[in-house]
Order: C-alpha cells, then structure tokens, then sequence
C-alpha cells in the first residue's frame, strides 16, 4: 500500500487567514464593521505566553484589530471577573478569549461563565456547548473546528455514515470533537483512557481523532487502511540526538508507522496547531457579524 497523504494544516491556515482578509476588508467597506478580538493573559506562563502573541500576530495579518490585557499572577478572581464584564459591555470587543491555563486560586469554570456567549470566541461557555450539543447555531471550539474543515478537504463535505472515533474526552477538544461529527452524521465513538480494547476501538475508525496528549500511544495496530486521521496531540519530549537538553514535539500518533496505514495523515507540528489560531479568527468575524445583525459570510 502507497504511503498515506500528509494532510498540510498550515497550508489550509493560509488559505483561511486569506479568505479571512477579504471578508474583514469587505465588512470594513460595506459596513463599517471592525472585528475586535480582547485577549486576557494572566501569569507568566511562557507556552501561553508564545500562544498568545502568535493570536495577535495573526489578527494582525487578517486586518482584524486585538487588544491585550496582561495582568499579573496575583490578580483575584474578583478583579478578573471585574475586567471580563467590561469587556462585554464594549462595543468595539466582538470577541473574548482568556487564555487557559489560570493560575490555580482562579475557578476557569467561573471565568468561562462571565463571559458573553454572544463573545465567547472559544466556545468554553456551556451556552455554546449547550447549542452545539442540541443543534443550534453557536461558537464552535476552534480545535475541533480547524479538525473538520482538514477532515473535509479530504474526505468531500458529506460525511454521512462514516465511523469515526475520538480517542479523548476534554471539553475543549474531545466533545466538541464528537458533537461536530455527530452533526455531519457520522457514527461517533468517544474512547478514552478507560475503554476496555483501545486498539480495537480505533481499528473501526474511517476516521480517528486523537486527542488524548500521551505522546506517539496511537501505532499502526490502532488505525483502519486507508483511515483519515486527525492528530491534536502537541507532546514535548526529550530528544537527546538533537543534543543535550534538546526537546520535539511529537503527536499522540506514532507519526512513522501510521503513514504506512492511514489513508490521511496530519503532521505534528504543520497540521492541527496552525489551524486553531485561524479558526478563533473565523469565530471573532462571525461574532462580530450575529453581534451587528450582518449577514456572516460564507467561510
Ligand atoms: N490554552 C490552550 N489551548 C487553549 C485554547 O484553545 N483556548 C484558550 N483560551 N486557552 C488555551
């Protein structure tokens, strides 16, 4: 069997940042409207810290405006819940995002829940979860989001009937994940660190979601020939051949031996990862459209 494809997550980013940068200079044209995405960074954290420029950097290169509130680790909950209501109340802010993780005396939970749902660009509100989960128009998570835009260039929009299985139960990825399946009519499995025969579970998949963060667990025995299949995995390890103290980052799928099974493969790095930071872009216009009663274009 033929090596499988290798699904370009950052060429498909481009091609979205690109569709994106037409539709904001049009709202911008026909109706005044400037999509506005705030930004809250609490702590030093130095992944959130890379996360968090690189959202900016992209609304930047969309034509799409952010703003940046940092706050130090030692900010309470109270304050914080304090500076979310403001940013409901600004007219210019069509979207919010505060980056995850927060330090550990603040309730994220808490947090997710004072935020706007009509602003809530990632779609953690259990609003959006709520909606999603019964079928009605929401904010979707932006993982599971860039997941099947990738599923769908490969696979053709319908996805009717086709077995897919979603190793990984998170809120931010794992359900969403099934839910947006289960809209398109696949037959969702949602495996986890307790299912009884991992390996037999994938095995069914046409298409495999890993999202699990164990790094390379998925090997060619867990994936069907000819498979779609998407890896959300971002693991660091240690990479001695690269030198002392030297790290990569490595998938949840052992990248090598699934190429020789899959049917379609995304990469680690260059694959889901550049996807997400477009698709809170996609999110912020269409917020920004619902919230001003224009008609969201076709993205
Ligand atoms: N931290 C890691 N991933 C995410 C994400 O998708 N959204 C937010 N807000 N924080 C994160």
């Amino acid at each position: 069997m033929s090596e499988a494809k290798r699904i370009d997550g950052k060429a498909n980013a481009a091609a979205l940042r690109d569709r994106l940068t037409a539709a904001v200079r049009d709202l911008k044209d026909a109706h005044r409207l400037d999509p506005g995405l705030a930004v809250v960074l609490v702590g030093e954290d130095p992944a959130s810290q890379i996360y968090v420029r690189n959202k900016v950097a992209q609304c930047a290169d969309v034509g799409m405006e952010s703003l940046e509130f940092r706050r130090t680790v030692d900010i309470s909950q109270a304050e914080l819940l304090t500076l979310i209501e403001g940013l409901n109340d600004r007219d210019d802010v069509h979207g919010i995002l505060v980056q995850l993780p927060l330090p550990a005396h603040i309730d994220p939970m808490a947090v997710l829940a004072a935020i706007d749902p009509a602003k809530d660009v990632d779609g953690f509100h259990v609003i959006n979860a709520g909606r999603l989960s019964t079928g009605q128009d929401c904010l979707v998570p932006c993982t599971p989001a860039g997941c099947m835009i990738l599923i769908k260039g490969v696979l053709g929009d319908d996805l009717s009937g086709l077995d897919a299985v979603v190793v990984g139960r998170s809120n931010i990825v794992g359900k969403p994940m099934a839910q947006l399946l289960l809209r398109e009519n696949c037959t969702v499995t949602v495996a986890h660190s307790r299912t009884r025969d991992l390996p037999e579970a994938c095995r069914r998949a046409d298409i495999l979601v890993a999202a699990v963060g164990r790094p390379r667990m998925i090997g060619a025995g867990f994936i069907k020939p000819g498979a779609t299949v998407i890896d959300v995995g971002m693991n660091r390890i240690d990479a001695p051949d690269k030198g002392p103290g030297k790290t990569r980052l490595v998938g949840d799928v052992d990248f090598p031996a699934a190429l020789r099974v899959a049917g379609a493969i995304t990469p680690v790095p260059g694959g889901v990862g550049p996807m997400t930071i477009a698709s809170l872009l996609r999110n912020t216009l269409l917020a920004a459209c619902r919230q001003k009663g224009v008609e969201a274009p076709e993205i």
